[in-house]
This record gives C-alpha cells, structure tokens and sequence, in this order.
C-alpha cells in the first residue's frame, strides 16, 4: 500500500491573529508554518503525493515555493477541520490514492515534526496494520476549573496522552470514520476520535515537545 500526506490549511487562525491566516506567518528561517511542515513530511518519508487542503479564495498559496513541488497537490476545504480533512481524502482518492493506501494527516500549524518521530509512527502502523497517533504523555497535574477560576478536582495524569498529529489510517477507513462522524451531532477535533467513535483501534506512539501545534504567536518561541 501506498502512503500519502493529508494538510489541513484552511483554517482562519482566530486565536493567532494577524494579518494572514496563521499557517501562512513566518518561522526564523523565513518558510511559513505550512511549508514547513509539508517539508517535515516530505523530507522524513517516501509519500506518493501530499494533499494541502485550502480555504477558498486563499491568494497565498500561489507564493509557496510548495506549491511548485511536483508531489504536492491541493484541493478546497471545508468550514471546520474535520470537513477539510474529509474532502482532502476525496481529492486525494481523484487523484489515484486508493481505499488500502495509508494516509498521513498533518497540521499545517506544525512545522516542528523530526524525521524520527514521523518514521517512529511510519513504522508502528506498518508492523501492526492499525491506525496510529503521535502523542505525548501528559507531564504536569491536572486540574478542573469551576468557570471561575477555582479548582474543584484534581485529575491523575496516569494515562493521559496529548494528541499530536501526523495522524495515520488506511485512507478508506478514515473517509468512511469521517463520513459518519459528519453526519452526527459534534465533530471529532482529530481524526483518532473519529477512528474510536466508528470503533476502530489507535494507538499512541511517542511523539516529541518540538512537534507543537502553533497557535499563539509567542509560540513561535519554542520553534
Ligand atoms: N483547519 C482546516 N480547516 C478548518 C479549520 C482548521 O484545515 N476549517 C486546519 C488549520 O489550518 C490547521 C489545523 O486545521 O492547520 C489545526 O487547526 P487550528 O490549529 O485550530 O488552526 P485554526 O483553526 O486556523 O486556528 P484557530 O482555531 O485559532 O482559528
Ligand atoms: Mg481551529
């Protein structure tokens, strides 16, 4: 089976702000946050092709040094996530990707991924035949919030993981995960919660601190 990447891009950036969305703001190097991170999937895997998802009209994408790639491709997506990676799946099966082929699905608001994690996850998926997300244990106590600022519980961060992406599935069970996640009544923030609501199995592979998702501009600090 063949394996692809999947950038969802279409997103608005509310909480970065600024003057362009936040997968088109800068890292020192002078890349953007997408092309940095379609790069990460380029250069830290074989893929037979990576699909960007884009809002429409987006008049940055025709600037990115990407978007002359030749292993790179992009589609229109949707009002939230969970529709942009839908309809990035459906270009991608227009372009030649098959139900059996593995997909990679990538924020484009993390450009920190390393070769290591994304072949650590390349590999668990490969070896067992199921579905895959990087993720990090939790590091610090968990506390729940009254609204109002004070705490009412203390939560055991005992196997407690937070979720990273690249996200990795046979592309068809993902569509198919997605299509009856979008039919219902409030949509999975990555693709593993669509996975276990249709009752597939995902496991955690070790992600990393540097593959942080950006999201306020004071995180471009850690990059
Ligand atoms: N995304 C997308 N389509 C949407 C919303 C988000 O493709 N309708 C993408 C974003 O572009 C980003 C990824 O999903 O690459 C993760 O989303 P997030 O970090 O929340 O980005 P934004 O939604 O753009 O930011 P915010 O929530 O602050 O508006
Ligand atoms: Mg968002």
């Amino acid at each position: 089976a063949r394996l692809w990447g999947l950038v969802p891009a279409a997103g608005i950036g509310h909480r970065f702000g600024g003057e362009r969305p936040k997968q088109y703001q800068l890292l020192a190097d002078g890349r953007s946050l997408l092309e940095a991170s379609v790069q990460a999937l380029l250069e830290g895997a074989e893929l037979s092709g990576v699909m960007v998802a884009l809002s429409e009209p987006d008049p940055f994408w025709p600037d990115q040094a990407i978007a002359d790639d030749d292993r790179v491709m992009h589609c229109a997506g949707g009002a939230e996530r969970a529709h942009s990676v839908y309809q990035g799946l459906v270009a991608l099966l227009d372009q030649g990707a098959e139900a059996a082929d593995w997909v990679l699905v990538h924020d484009a608001a993390r450009p920190g991924l390393s070769a290591e994690a994304l072949q650590r996850l390349i590999a668990q998926c490969r070896e067992s035949g199921e579905g895959a997300i990087l993720a990090l244990p939790v590091r610090d106590t968990l506390k729940r919030g009254d609204g109002n600022g004070r705490i009412t519980a203390t939560l055991s961060r005992e196997d407690l993981w937070q979720a990273q992406t690249p996200q990795m599935f046979p592309l068809g069970a993902l569509k198919q995960a997605l299509e009856e996640a979008l039919s219902g009544s409030s949509l999975p923030t990555d693709e593993a919660a669509a996975m276990e609501a249709a009752g597939g199995p995902v496991q955690l592979v070790m992600g990393e601190p540097g593959n942080l998702k950006v999201t306020y501009p004071e995180d471009l600090a850690f990059l």
